[in-house]
């Protein structure tokens, strides 16, 4: 036979110790950041019917939460509320006795260590379910500013560490950043949900956080999953206006994305892998038709090669017990 000369790239993969060796993207736990549902009331623990393993939990079940997440090395989690009455204005969001203030003040007695994440939106305290002031079924973006910056700084006087404005306004993190360091928070860094396409794919949260809009969509202020370089000019404004971590979201179908903000800025940039990409893996897996553990580190790992440093992630637990091991 005629010797032909090709590259033998098999050599690297002959055993598992060489093919660490050469890993290119390693996953940890020190990644992950835990999102959480903390619902007003006693006694309550209920399972988000579309996110098996996925609970709203009262303040009261933190504690054994909070003692599950450190056992397994979780060192982050992202805080949302869900509150018993919604108004108009989504009062809840910013009073210093609502949930998530309250949760925070909780975590934090339990646990100082564990970074607390508050992500900073009205949708789940609003009547109407939208994420700024409605006047005639428009979404007004500058009077909304006033009551996110607000929120945040509720949320820092609470004890967050990091927060993190999902709401998609315009300007949001220029006016956050200015109310924090007026408040002495100069510290304190922001998480922008800097790239936020309006997706189907958040289904299963708005029935975790209660929070679709009573009328139509989020089309107006979150981004078109058409659009590539508008995530550019999104990412650009948000460092601009002076943005310390970028969030792109969802995760999967927006890895394109997520490599290109990659290439072009160098702050730490989150993955956002989101409640309908948690639904789907998990309603195949219960009914038998994947291998969960191998898809969930295979899909993870590729929003690491993408280019994220960090992910928030329902399957936290999952990972950690899996890495763990
Ligand atoms: C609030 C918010 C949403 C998510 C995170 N923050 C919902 C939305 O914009 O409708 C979605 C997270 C998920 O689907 O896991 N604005």
């Amino acid at each position: 036979m005629e010797k032909l000369s090709f590259k033998r790239h098999r050599r690297l993969r002959s055993t598992a110790t060489l093919r660490a060796l050469i890993s290119e993207t390693n996953l940890t736990v020190d990644d992950l950041v835990y999102p959480l549902f903390i619902i007003e009331g006693e006694q309550i623990k209920h399972e988000v019917p579309s996110m098996p393993g996925v609970f709203q939990l009262s303040l009261d079940y933190l504690a054994t939460e909070i003692a599950e997440l450190t056992k397994l090395g979780i060192k982050a989690v992202m805080l949302f509320g869900i509150p018993k009455e919604k108004d108009q204005e989504g009062s809840g969001a910013y009073s210093d006795q609502g949930i998530v203030q309250r949760a925070i003040r909780k975590i934090k007695d339990l646990s100082p260590e564990l970074l607390v994440i508050a992500d900073t939106c009205l949708c789940e305290y609003t009547s109407h379910g939208h994420c700024g002031i409605v006047e005639e079924s428009r979404i007004i973006n500058d009077q909304s500013l006033v009551l996110h910056a607000k929120t945040a700084v509720s949320q820092a006087n609470a004890g967050a560490d990091i927060i993190a404005p999902s709401n998609m306004m315009d300007g949001f993190v220029v006016t956050i950043r200015k109310a924090l360091d007026d408040a002495g928070f100069q510290q304190i860094p922001i998480m922008s949900y800097a790239i936020k396409y309006a997706s189907a794919f958040y289904g299963p949260f708005r029935d975790a956080a209660d929070s679709t809009p009573k009328f139509g969509d989020r089309k107006s202020y979150q981004m078109s999953p058409a659009n590539r370089l508008e995530a550019i000019r999104e990412a650009a404004s948000d460092i601009d206006e002076g943005a310390d971590l970028l969030i792109i979201k969802p995760a999967l179908a927006y890895l394109d994305i997520m490599r290109e903000v990659r290439e072009k800025f160098n702050v730490p940039l989150v993955a956002y892998n989101v409640s309908g990409e948690y639904a789907m893996v998990k309603a195949a897996a219960i009914n038998g038709w994947i291998d969960e553990q191998a898809i969930v580190i295979e899909k993870t790992l590729a929003m690491k090669r993408a280019g994220a440093d960090l992910i928030i992630t329902y399957f936290a637990k999952d990972l950690a017990k899996w890495l763990n091991n």
